[in-house]
């Protein structure tokens, strides 16, 4: 059994969201409901969304409890607009989105997302698809090395990606976890496994995570009525990125001498406003929760201009 998943941020969340009795939000990535159960405490209705159908069937005793608040929606977050639209719930006051994996799937060995315990080398978050070992075994040299530079930031992506191919096939997590250590020279007093970068960025590319973030936060402009608020807690500097330059463009404000400002941002209005500085968790919360260490929270407030049709974030992923 794994341990229970601790939100991150979550009264920095709450604070943002402002939540009135009544209104609409949606919790983009549902995990162990820990956002959501908060949300409801604030007497919102709240659409939850998750691809893990695990999460989704662990979530049912919330919704039994919830009075009719909560709806689960098992599906991805770039969906957002369609599966709301479809349930008549259009538009919201708030969208939150806490990217990443929850502690239930990073503890359950079978599921293949860690590195530190052994299980068959899977990563799918939505239970289907391309596994991770599909990817490993079948994917050509360079396009592994191309993922492994791109979402993992691995400075030794070629001679990792040329080991893994000598290596295959590769089953299992410990397997990949050990190609890429004696890859890399591993010795075990360091302080960060080399395997880090490797599984993050198989992760990432398997689950199209960069993708959906960028379609998750397009769909969030789209459903958002003006003055609702959006919350997004990232754990990675890619993916803050992509976050930070999504509410600088939508807010009018990427630095000058940005290549997509002139053309971009004359032709539409600003439609996030009150965009805050990236927020980090406090030594206490770190102490209770090791996890919110790499956190970052970002908010913004939704305008009444009209979303934009550009899609410039999606910019350098793959
Ligand atoms: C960090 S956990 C969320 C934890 C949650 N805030 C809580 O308090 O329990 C992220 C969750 O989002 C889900 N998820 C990740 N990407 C998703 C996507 N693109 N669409 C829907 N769910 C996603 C994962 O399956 C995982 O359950």
């Amino acid at each position: 059994m794994s341990a229970p998943h601790v939100p991150v941020l979550l009264d920095a969340v709450i604070d943002a969201l402002a939540i009135a009795p009544g209104e609409t939000h949606v919790d983009a990535t549902f995990g162990a409901g820990g956002y959501t159960q908060a949300m409801l405490a604030q007497r919102a209705r709240v659409f939850a969304f998750d691809r893990d159908p695990g999460a989704i069937a662990a979530g049912a005793a919330m919704v039994a409890a919830s009075d009719g608040a909560l709806t689960l929606v098992p599906a991805t977050f770039s969906a957002l607009d369609a599966e709301l639209a479809a349930r008549d719930a259009v538009p919201v006051q708030g969208v939150t989105m806490d990217i990443g994996v929850s502690s239930m799937q990073l503890d359950q060995a079978e599921r293949g997302f860690s590195f530190q315990s052994d299980g068959p080398l899977d990563m799918r978050m939505s239970q289907e698809g391309m596994s991770a070992a599909d990817f490993v075994n079948e994917a050509d040299e360079s396009q592994i090395a191309d993922v492994l530079k791109a979402y993992g930031e691995e400075p030794r992506a070629r001679r990792v990606a040329r080991a893994i191919v000598a290596a295959r096939p590769i089953m299992r997590t410990s397997e990949l976890a050990h190609v890429v250590r004696r890859a890399l020279g591993y010795k075990p007093h360091e302080k960060k496994d080399p395997a880090t970068r490797t599984f993050q960025a198989i992760r990432i590319h398997i689950n199209r995570e960069l993708g959906e973030l960028a379609d998750g936060l397009a769909a969030a402009e789209r459903v958002l009525a003006p003055g609702g608020r959006l919350a997004v807690v990232t754990f990675h500097s890619l993916e803050d990125r992509m976050v930070k330059r999504f509410l600088r463009e939508r807010s009018g404000s990427l630095p000058a001498g940005s290549r997509h400002l002139p053309e971009v941002a004359a032709k539409h209005a600003p439609s996030f406003e009150s965009v805050g500085r990236g927020l980090r968790a406090g030594e206490d919360e770190i102490a209770r929760n090791p996890r919110a260490r790499s956190a970052t929270l970002r908010t913004a407030t939704r305008t009444e201009a009209a979303a934009w049709p550009e899609h410039s974030v999606t910019e350098g992923a793959m």
